[in-house]
């Protein structure tokens, strides 16, 4: 294994605290799952709650638009604990790329309130004790968050700030190019905003990356996704990650 390799497996492996305890398995049963993740990643110490995989995946996508010379920064939508973007900042100081940012768009107060006549499913859930009590909305500040990048070394000025909701931060933000966009807001229209806001400036090659497409039972981020695509004519094939996350490649 090279240094980069070694360096980013151990990133991984801090990032979502799996040195010494095994990841939630997300083939359990919904209920062992729940139980699982909460102990884990929202009462734990990890700063991301992605499986592995998810932050392999981000890994192979920066390498393959650094490889190809795919032009534009990166940017989750959708933070918590900033993770995986500490995660990208992390491979772009690794390869040593100095001339991509990485940006962290979230409200740093949690999930937005979704309309309960459109979205009842996400009403619910928002509305839910465990969400409110247990997972405090998916809430934290940016401050902590700061802190966390500063905590790895890699709090500096390739990291860019979005404080707000995405429909007021996106459309505006002083972004030309992107190069890997990964939307983790989880609602209908956090994804959907997410999409309007920034696919204009995703480079052909580059990486749209939907962490929740394929949860049914509290979102409807997959509904926000094949509107998107459907209207804007995209037949870009979708590739799974795992049983929630899939991503395409900007071919057009
Ligand atoms: C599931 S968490 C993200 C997990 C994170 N990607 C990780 O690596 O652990 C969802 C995040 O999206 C943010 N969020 C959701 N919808 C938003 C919106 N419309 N505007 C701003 N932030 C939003 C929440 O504040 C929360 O931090």
């Amino acid at each position: 294994m090279t240094a980069v390799a070694l360096y980013l497996d151990l990133l991984k492996g801090v990032l979502t605290d799996t040195l010494y305890a095994p990841e939630p398995d997300p083939n359990a049963s919904d209920a062992a799952f729940l139980l699982q993740f909460t102990s884990h990643y929202v009462k734990g110490r990890a700063i991301s709650m992605l499986p592995r995989a998810r932050l392999d995946n981000i890994q192979a996508c920066v390498f393959d638009v650094v490889e190809r010379g795919v032009p534009g920064d990166l940017i989750e939508t959708g933070v918590w604990r900033g993770g995986a973007t500490i995660f990208m900042r992390g491979i772009l100081k690794a390869l040593g790329v100095t001339d991509r940012s990485v940006w962290v768009a979230d409200s740093f107060e949690g999930l937005p309130e979704p309309d309960a006549e459109r979205f009842p499913r996400e009403a619910q859930a928002y509305h839910s004790g465990v969400m409110t009590n247990v997972f405090d909305r998916f809430a934290d500040t940016e401050e902590a968050v700061r802190r966390n990048f500063e905590a790895f070394g890699l709090l500096d000025d390739q990291v860019r700030w979005l404080k707000g909701w995405f429909k007021d931060t996106l459309p505006q933000a002083p972004i030309e190019r992107l190069a890997v966009m990964r939307l983790d807001g989880d609602f209908y229209e956090s994804t959907m905003d997410a999409l309007t806001g920034l696919y204009e400036r995703l480079s052909v090659g580059g990486y749209v990356i939907v962490d929740d497409y394929g949860e049914d039972d509290w979102t409807y981020c997959r509904r926000a996704v094949d509107e998107f695509r459907a209207a804007r004519d995209i037949a870009d094939p979708l590739i799974q990650i795992d049983r929630r996350c899939f991503y395409w490649r900007r071919g057009g």
